[in-house]
């Protein structure tokens, strides 16, 4: 893949100015439209259109009735206090727990027996996991945590590989009312160091190693280093995963496995007001900080459990559902753990790589399980359509009838090729457009109303009210702006944890305290469908990941020898967007090694998924006269682009240089 190419179907955009961006073009270029199958139109559980009007008219009765589903301790009679802007409070005189949602009244149910996971390893382990036994998992894991003195309020950080263990350790935290804070395994321990000092966590659940490719990568000996600077945490609890053995401290750290295996089997749930936090989860803005994205009991469970059940539309008695994104993303949080479990259904979990031992992996677990609902992203449907269609052809994908996507905009071609390849062109795209924020999906087809058209994540959900602005905050009704959230939704952040200031000037200051600004451009054409087209801030979008500018500049200059770093996202074929930095060496420090050694210096600052794809190593960058970097030609550079106006430039000499050490350098 070369650097820079701009290919035809390249969907993904930059970011940059909201309006006549070609690149929306591209994502249009497909007329085709794909109305719901009438055979799945006829069996799925939203087919009256007038849902969208009845929500619409009344979307507290439309969020309330779902909220009624749930397990109540209390029932609630308050439905939406919206009083003091963007502060939200949804049913806030109920009392629930969610652990009790997701797995007591299953079991209570008489579906004690009924897989909640058929989990796969990246061997050929393989454990089907019920709600009996991931609930009495949670429930001896509740009481190890409760033993160790972590309580009601309590923060507990989880990194942890997709192991059943991660989901009962979750909901241990749920079930007890302590706020877990789960770091995606792929994260550097600098990072997860970070993120407990932030949130002044009590405790830490990881594991010994995580499995790679057949190899054992530790994750407890790697933390080590990083334990002396988070204070706060008096326990560490060590899943055993690959049996490495790694050096435990006697009184702080304490195996998963004996803990349970000697804890009491019941563990009395915390009686939680729906307003009471249920977790964080760090997500990257656009300052060199992450944000603590904070998400409460009741709404987040309404909203989770309402767009899984139709968005998905869910059979809980005969889907096999297979959400692919990794637990430690909001995608995992709301749909492999929350959304699926408190209604009820068997999903697929699986441990490794998508290609390993080969690209065949997926497909042979679909055919294995008879998984009828893929839920991924099109990074991963790119890297699939590269490693070639005989693949998915050479297993039996019958069995499924519904496919997904999330996380960035899907472009046209990788959505046809979904569709056909995997899809039989029978089963019909929901093509979801959500954030870590917003807690649950918010623009997507219903799958047995909605005409889809490939690249367009079509429309708000019920309920959710959705529109495009201008710079001026003046509606567009037709055209390319600034996506906005308009109405209180149930699983909504409630803020930034313990940064209340930060939360109303991010979302809630760019236009009034109640139009929610969602950080992207987007378009709307003739039949009101949505096309995001990217984010509008510092961040880039790596495989649908978030990463800020600023984390990569700052991780980067943090290396002795460099003075000065800029980060630009680029269009990519494969990942959306491409990290490219350049960075300033002080004088003596410039070698021909230093790009890998940078590349491996973020990995360990931030995590593997920040590395960039290449970083230029130049003698200035492009400055104006005031000094403020122009990363508009940076992109420019990097995309091969003309560059235009120079002349604020405080050197316009510059850029000539970068765009020959650019150049010169071979792309990998
Ligand atoms: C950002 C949120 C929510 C799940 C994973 C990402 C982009 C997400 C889509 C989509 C176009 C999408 C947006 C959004 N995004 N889904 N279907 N089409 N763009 O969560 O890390 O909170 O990132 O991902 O830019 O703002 P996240």
């Amino acid at each position: 893949m070369e650097s820079g190419q701009d290919t035809p179907d390249n969907g993904a955009p930059t970011k940059g100015s909201a309006t006549g961006h070609s690149e929306i073009d591209v994502l249009l270029h497909t007329e085709q439209t794909f109305p719901p199958p009438p055979g799945f139109a006829a069996q799925a559980n939203a087919s009256d259109p007038e849902i969208y009007d009845q929500a619409a008219s009344d979307p507290e009765a439309f969020w309330s009735e779902w909220a009624r589903k749930l397990e109540w301790i209390e029932p609630f009679q308050q439905v939406l206090d919206w009083s003091n802007p963007p502060f939200a409070r949804w049913f806030a005189d109920g009392k629930l727990n969610a652990s009790v949602n997701c797995l007591d009244r299953h079991v209570e149910g008489g579906l004690g027996e009924r897989v909640a996971f058929h989990w796969e390893g990246e061997g050929d382990e393989k454990r089907a996991v019920t709600y009996d036994e991931l609930l009495d998992l949670t429930q001896r894991f509740g009481n190890v945590l409760r033993s160790h003195g972590i309580g009601k309020g309590d923060v507990v950080g989880i990194y942890l590989p997709m192991l059943p263990e991660t989901v009962a350790s979750i909901l241990a935290c749920a079930r007890i009312g302590a706020i877990h804070n789960v770091v995606f395994g792929g994260f550097s321990p600098e990072s997860v160091k970070d993120r407990m000092a932030f949130s002044e966590a009590k405790a830490l659940v990881t594991a010994d190693a995580t499995l790679r490719r057949g190899n054992a990568i530790p994750m407890k000996d790697a933390l080590e280093d990083v334990m002396g600077e988070m204070p706060t945490v008096e326990r560490v609890f060590v899943v055993d995963r690959c049996g490495t053995g790694p050096g435990m401290t006697e009184g702080r750290d304490f195996s998963w496995q004996d803990e349970v295996a000697g804890a009491e089997p019941t563990c009395e749930p915390e009686v939680m007001d729906a307003e009471d936090p249920l977790f964080i989860l760090y997500t990257s803005g656009s300052t060199g900080k992450p944000k603590g994205i904070l998400h409460t009991t009741g709404g987040y469970l309404t909203g989770a459990t309402a767009t899984h059940e139709l968005v998905f539309d869910l059979k809980p008695e005969s889907d096999v559902y297979w959400c692919a994104a990794d637990i430690g993303w909001i995608t995992g949080h709301t749909y492999i753990v929350y959304g699926p479990l408190a209604n009820g259904a068997t999903s697929v979990m699986y441990e490794g790589a998508p290609d390993y031992p080969t690209p065949a992996r997926w497909w042979e677990i679909i055919e294995r399980y008879e998984v009828t609902t893929l839920y991924t992203a099109p990074t991963a449907i790119r890297a699939f359509m590269k490693w070639g269609s005989e693949y998915p052809e050479g297993s039996d994908l019958s069995s499924l009838r519904l496919l997904g996507s999330v996380g960035e905009p899907i472009n046209p071609r990788a959505w046809l090729w979904y569709h056909r390849v995997i899809g039989g062109e029978r089963c019909p795209i929901v093509d979801t457009w959500w954030q870590t924020e917003t807690g649950s999906i918010m623009i997507t087809p219903l799958p047995g109303l909605t005409t889809t058209k490939p690249g367009s994540a079509t429309v708000p959900f019920p309920g959710v009210q959705a529109k495009i602005l201008d710079d001026e905050g003046v509606e567009i009704s037709e055209g390319a702006g600034y996506l906005v959230l308009t109405h209180p939704w149930p699983s909504m952040t409630r803020g930034i944890y313990r940064d209340d200031e930060r939360f109303v000037e991010t979302y809630w200051s760019r236009y009034d305290s109640q139009t929610y600004a969602v950080g992207d451009a987007a378009r709307i054409d003739e039949d009101g469908y949505f096309w995001v087209i990217g984010r509008i801030d510092d961040v880039i979008n790596v495989s649908g990941h978030r990463l800020s500018t600023m984390e990569i500049e700052s991780a980067i200059v943090s290396h002795e020898g460099i003075a000065e770093a800029a980060v630009v996202g680029i269009p990519d074929e494969m990942t959306g967007q491409a990290i490219v930095a350049f960075a300033i060496c002080e004088s003596g420090t410039e070698s021909d090694a230093m790009e890998d050694v940078l590349r491996d210096h973020v990995a360990e600052k931030i995590g593997k998924l920040a590395r960039p794809k290449r970083i230029v190593l130049a003698e200035d960058l492009p400055k104006t006269r005031s000094g403020k970097i122009m990363r508009r030609l940076l992109r420019d550079i990097a995309e091969g682009r003309d560059l235009g106006d120079v002349t604020t430039l405080r050197d316009p000499g510059v850029v000539d240089t970068l765009r020959r050490a650019f150049d010169g350098d071979a792309p990998r």
